[in-house]
């Protein structure tokens, strides 16, 4: 062997054990199983109950730990957000989405997309307006079967209780065990044709069923019972329209629950989109007598009085309906001392062509408020002007929602739960329909040209960053894997 050959033979022996070890480098685990870590970073990171400076570790769609910023070791994968604010993502459990059969209202996709645009990423989905209701096993097979592959954040639903079906276990249990987060009521009529108002007799039979499972009835509160109007009263006046809504049915409605409420094992009451302060009285002295009812207001009732809705603006309809200004301040009561549990949109949009905007005509115009995107700049600009803080808006928007509907994954920035973020600068202020573009299908809405605070800049699904208001049009994340955006269905287990 010549000097040459030994020389290459040698080199090639050194090369042969160089990529041995450089494969098993490859195959060895990168450090201890870890999952990819991704840190974000902020000075305002909205915990429950405080608002702190910190670096939030998410690996594999979770929070894995909060670690105060001076302690925050490096990651490969850093994000500093400065002093735009990280809350949890809002969870919105009251949404008229409307999909399958009223797609022409609003749908999965252009309601999804408003919520990620809104810092919203969980919202559940109620059972009428769409078509057909979800008041059994196979409808809601359907809702799921048509979500598919168009939800940008998750996606929970309620079930529909109905008279048909409140008396038969069987299609009761099977609704619930598909994993509804619980079923939807109305006391009185919905204005939907396949969704009957449901009596007292009707709820009851049903609250066996639901205490069985310990998921919740929500009801919509306003028994009906006669009112002497006006034939002559203008249609084009909102008071006309707030008179043919007295706050008595309300009251009624939920004296009505707080008589069937249980106060041990029997079915948590949810009521829906309370609009009368006076019966604040009521919900506190059943939450005194440990009655398991919880209560939530929408974001309209905490904007908007009645006195200053305009002749002729239908876009303001909704049931029950917005009350004065001097109500609206005793809701923000009811919301500081905790008698109200938190807040929804109750979104429930619908074509203009219902809306009779032209005609102004409140008493035929079509009610429901088109709000899923503006929720949390317009909660925190009436929160902020009321003293309210960061961490109390995250608490009527995130947590407690998510609680009540039975969510344990969501509604808080805490170690083990989803990392569902809002990063948004809360004293920017914004132009709803001007500078902020309207995501819902159709772009009505009272809040347009109503100026807020709160910009949002990202939104964070399971650590998956699916928005970001980085170019003016917004940019929504795509998942490869699953050929359409992030959302799921989120179904209760
Ligand atoms: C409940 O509904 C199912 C499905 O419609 C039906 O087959 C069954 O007979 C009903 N049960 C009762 C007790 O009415
Ligand atoms: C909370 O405020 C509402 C509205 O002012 C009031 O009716 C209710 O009694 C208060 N509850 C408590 C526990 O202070
Ligand atoms: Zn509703």
């Amino acid at each position: 062997m010549d000097v040459l050959s030994m020389i290459m033979a040698l080199f090639f022996m050194l090369l042969a054990v160089w990529s041995q070890s450089q494969l098993a480098a490859l195959q060895q685990p990168k450090s201890e199983a870890a999952p990819a870590l991704e840190i974000l970073y902020s000075k305002r990171v909205v915990t429950r109950g405080a608002v702190i400076a910190a670096a939030v570790h998410v690996s594999d769609g979770r929070v894995q730990s909060i670690v105060p910023m001076r302690n925050a070791p490096k990651g490969p994968k850093v994000t500093d957000y400065g002093r735009l604010a990280i809350s949890p993502g809002l969870v919105d459990v009251h949404v008229h989405l409307n999909e399958p059969g009223r797609e022409e209202w609003e749908g999965f996709e252009t309601g999804t997309k408003a919520a990620a645009t809104g810092g919203v990423t969980t919202v559940v989905d109620m059972p009428l307006n769409s078509y057909p209701t979800i008041c059994d096993a196979a409808t809601f097979d359907g809702k799921i079967a048509a979500s598919k592959g168009k939800l940008h954040v998750d996606v929970a639903f309620w079930g529909g209780l109905v008279p048909q079906n409140a008396h038969n276990e069987t299609v009761l249990d099977e609704l619930i065990e598909r994993g509804v987060v619980g079923l939807k009521t109305f006391m009185s009529p919905s204005g939907i044709g396949d969704f009957e108002q449901s009596f007292k007799p009707d709820l009851e039979a049903a609250l066996k069923t639901l205490a069985k499972h310990q998921v919740p009835l929500m009801a919509h509160a306003e028994l009906p019972s006669d009112v002497d109007l006006d034939p002559n009263a203008d249609p084009r006046k909102y008071a006309t329209y707030l008179a043919t809504r007295p706050r008595k049915w309300e009251q009624d409605a939920i004296a009505q629950l707080v008589e069937i409420a249980s106060t041990t094992e029997g079915a948590p009451i949810h009521i829906a989109h309370v609009s009368d302060a006076d019966s604040l009285e009521m919900i506190a002295e059943a939450g005194r007598q440990g009655k398991r009812i919880t209560s939530e207001t929408c974001t309209h009732y905490l904007t908007f009085a009645a006195e200053e809705i305009p002749d002729g603006s239908t876009l303001h309809k909704c049931a029950p309906p917005i009350r004065e200004a001097e109500n609206r301040e005793r809701l923000w009561e009811g919301i500081k001392n905790g008698t109200l549990t938190f807040v929804s949109s109750d979104h429930s949009p619908a074509p203009p062509e219902d809306k009779l905007v032209e005609e102004g005509d409140f008493l035929r115009a079509w009610g429901g408020i088109s709000s899923l995107q503006f929720s949390l700049p317009a909660t925190w600009t009436q929160a902020l002007a009321r003293g309210l803080t960061l961490a109390d808006v995250a608490e009527i928007w995130s947590a407690r929602p998510a609680a009540v509907v039975g969510l344990g994954a969501k509604g808080t920035i805490s170690a083990g739960k989803d990392a569902d973020f809002v990063v948004w600068d809360p004293e920017a202020e914004i132009t709803v329909g001007e500078d902020w573009k309207v995501e819902h299908k159709h772009k009505l809405t009272p809040y347009h040209g109503m100026k807020m605070k709160g910009k949002i800049v990202a939104t964070y699904l399971r650590g998956e960053k699916i928005y970001s208001s980085s170019d003016e049009r917004g940019k929504y994340s795509h998942n490869h894997r699953a050929a359409g955006p992030y959302g799921r269905p989120l179904l209760r287990k």
